[in-house]
């Protein structure tokens, strides 16, 4: 197990920002920068042991830093979508970032993917790791209260991107955190995801309007193309499904508070298989729709439409506007704790 750091580049405002490397027992390599907590790469072996490397992202921290839709970045202060950028919390009305059409997404205008995190390198019984901390001050995009967030990503020894998500706040505000790396398990620039098979552990989902905010509804998957409780290819239905797969999976959990498996990717080519496991109660898939070829990754090769999948786990979309769904908000003197771990295998 070997952890090492160089220089990545500096932001526009001049801060020094690193990239770590860090290695597990097995050889699986993972690059990690302080800037946005992103996963600039993850190798893993294929069935016969070639390595590719299997998230989308660039060389530089400059291409981060001037167009990235999220490349591998942790997601916060709230991932998704928040209806007109509004909320009412204890009466009071706040109002965010708007920066997707009228809506807010993603933590708004400079979310957490767009901030430099402290860091510091951990070794532990089960692996290595980078501890990542932000304090993100009260009125930062228009959220209350000052948050302070600790992100560790372990490498564990069973080949494992283990990450904790701790916050704690002074005032109440809703929080929730999100990984937002492109997979693609046939190695980045190589091609589409839509021969992948996936099975999510979800029967329902919540639907959402033109704008993508969900209407409230917790819908059954069941008979539709939105079902992938059974493996399936993701382009076996995709055309059904207008715009490609941006849905909320609500996942089916047996304990609450334990990580429960949400999702399995299986990829022929190579024989990689990725596992999802969570402590949260959604999972965001996403498709790639918004990937169009204008920009070139790591290989040099065009990221063109479906290159790369998303499976964020989260809160619901839009849960401070709706009641109904598992509240996100963090109250002073409470710990916000969630894990995702993204495991690797191959078959
Ligand atoms: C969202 C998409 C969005 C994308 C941005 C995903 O998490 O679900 O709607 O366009 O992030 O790259």
């Amino acid at each position: 197990m070997i952890i090492s750091k160089e220089v990545f580049g500096k932001t526009a405002d001049g801060i020094s920002v690193d990239l770590y490397t860090l290695t597990n027992a097995n050889g699986v390599k993972t690059r990690i920068t302080n800037y946005g907590g992103i996963v600039v790469s993850l190798e893993v072996a294929d069935r016969e042991g070639k390595i590719d490397d299997v998230v989308l992202g660039y060389n530089s921290l400059a291409e981060y830093i001037k167009d990235s839709p999220y490349f591998g970045a942790v997601v916060g202060r709230c991932g998704n979508r928040i209806a007109k950028g509004r909320f009412t919390l204890d009466g009071v009305e706040y109002k965010l970032a708007v920066n997707n059409g009228e809506n807010h997404l993603h933590g708004g205008l400079k979310g957490f993917d767009k901030v430099v995190w402290e860091a510091e390198e951990v070794e532990t019984p089960e692996g290595v790791g980078l501890k990542l901390s932000y304090l993100s001050k009260d009125g930062e995009e228009g959220y209350p209260g000052n948050l302070r967030c600790v992100v560790t990503y372990t490498l564990t020894n069973d080949n494992e991107l283990k990450i904790n998500y701790e916050a704690e706040t002074d005032k109440a505000t809703p929080i929730n955190l999100t990984h937002h790396s492109y997979f693609n398990l046939a190695g980045e620039g190589n091609g589409d995801i839509l021969g992948h098979e996936l099975m999510l552990n979800a029967d329902s989902y919540t639907p959402v309007d033109e704008g993508l905010i969900p209407t409230g509804e917790i819908k059954s998957v069941k008979d539709s193309p939105i079902d992938f409780t059974e493996p399936a290819a993701i382009g076996s239905r995709i055309s059904q499904v207008e715009g490609g797969y941006d849905h909320n999976y609500v996942l089916n959990r047996d304990n609450e508070d334990l990580l429960s498996l949400a999702a399995r990717v299986y990829e022929q080519g190579s024989g990689r298989v990725m596992e999802v496991y969570t402590t949260e109660p959604g999972v965001q898939f996403y498709s790639g729709n918004f990937l169009d070829g204008s920009l070139a990754g790591k290989s040099g090769e065009a990221y063109g439409k479906h290159y790369g999948f998303c499976l964020e786990t989260q809160h619901f979309p839009d849960s401070p506007n709706k009641a109904n769904f598992p509240s996100v908000i963090l109250n002073p003197g409470e710990k916000y704790s969630h894990i995702t771990v993204y495991k690797f295998a191959t078959r």
